[in-house]
């Protein structure tokens, strides 16, 4: 299961895990967006009646709808192994803001715990798990105009590392990366003075992604990991 699967790093997310055999499931918010992601990994994507990744509307922010379209992928592929909670958004704002800071929390963690809540399920039914959220490394220590961001990324730490601890010894390990600026043409487009060769490719921030996903990461758990390459 990938959310943010139609955003900058979704895409690259989505193509890393089909490319390696992974089904992919992607709740969107959006059927144009959601018919260029399938677009852009056309020859990844599997056929109709073998489909490797299934697209659908469904709200991430609410628990029964995304409890609903688990269990349409469990009928479909059977389990569920893998979560990449990479939904989320920025603004900036005063740290007097108290309606700002409530919608950056509900973009960024909610929407992150209501999924996980909807996918641990089936995991732990298997005894098996990897659940991977993206926070940031501004979650680590905010400025001036990022209470509200820094203030729901860092709590995406606390929340995986309680999250790691409650399911230890059930086979389902919890971590959160914290990337900097990711070199895509959105952030380009709005730091045109910014060199993008110190940002972290969309693709290497896949692979730590992937990584943590895989079998053989069942070491790391309640980890929160910077991605920060050349910044
Ligand atoms: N961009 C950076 O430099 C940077 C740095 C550090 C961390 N991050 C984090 O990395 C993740 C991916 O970022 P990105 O650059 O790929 O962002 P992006 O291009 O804006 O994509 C964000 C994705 O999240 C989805 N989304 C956002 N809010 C949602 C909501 N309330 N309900 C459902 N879906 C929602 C978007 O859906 P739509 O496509 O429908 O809008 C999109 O698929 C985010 O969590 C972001 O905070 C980004």
């Amino acid at each position: 299961m990938v959310t943010g699967a139609t955003g900058n790093l979704g895409h690259s997310v989505v193509r890393a895990f089909l490319e390696r055999g992974a089904h992919v499931a992607a709740p969107v918010r959006n059927e144009s967006k959601a018919a260029e992601l399938r677009n852009a990994v056309d020859e990844l994507a599997g056929t109709i009646d073998d489909p490797h990744l299934i697209t659908e509307i469904a709200d991430i922010a609410d628990q029964p709808a995304m409890g609903a379209f688990v269990e349409k992928v469990m009928r479909a592929w059977g389990r569920l192994d893998i979560l990449a909670n990479l939904a989320g958004g920025f603004a900036t704002g005063s740290a007097l803001d108290a309606q700002g800071i409530d919608a950056l929390w509900k973009q960024n963690v909610r929407t992150t715990i209501a999924t996980t809540a909807a996918c641990v399920r089936p995991m732990r039914a298997r005894g098996y798990g990897r659940i991977v959220s993206v926070g940031a490394i501004s979650g680590l220590k905010a400025r001036k105009g990022s209470a509200g961001y820094a203030m729901a990324k860092g709590a995406l730490i606390r929340w995986t590392e309680a999250l790691a601890d409650e399911l230890k010894g059930e086979g389902i390990t919890v971590n959160v990366v914290l990337p900097s600026t990711i070199d895509h043409p959105t952030n380009r487009a709005a730091m045109p003075k910014a060199d993008p060769k110190t940002w972290v490719s969309p693709a290497e921030l896949a692979s730590v992604i992937v990584y943590l996903c895989s079998e053989e990461a069942s070491g790391v758990t309640g980890a929160a990991i910077p991605v920060t390459a050349r910044t």
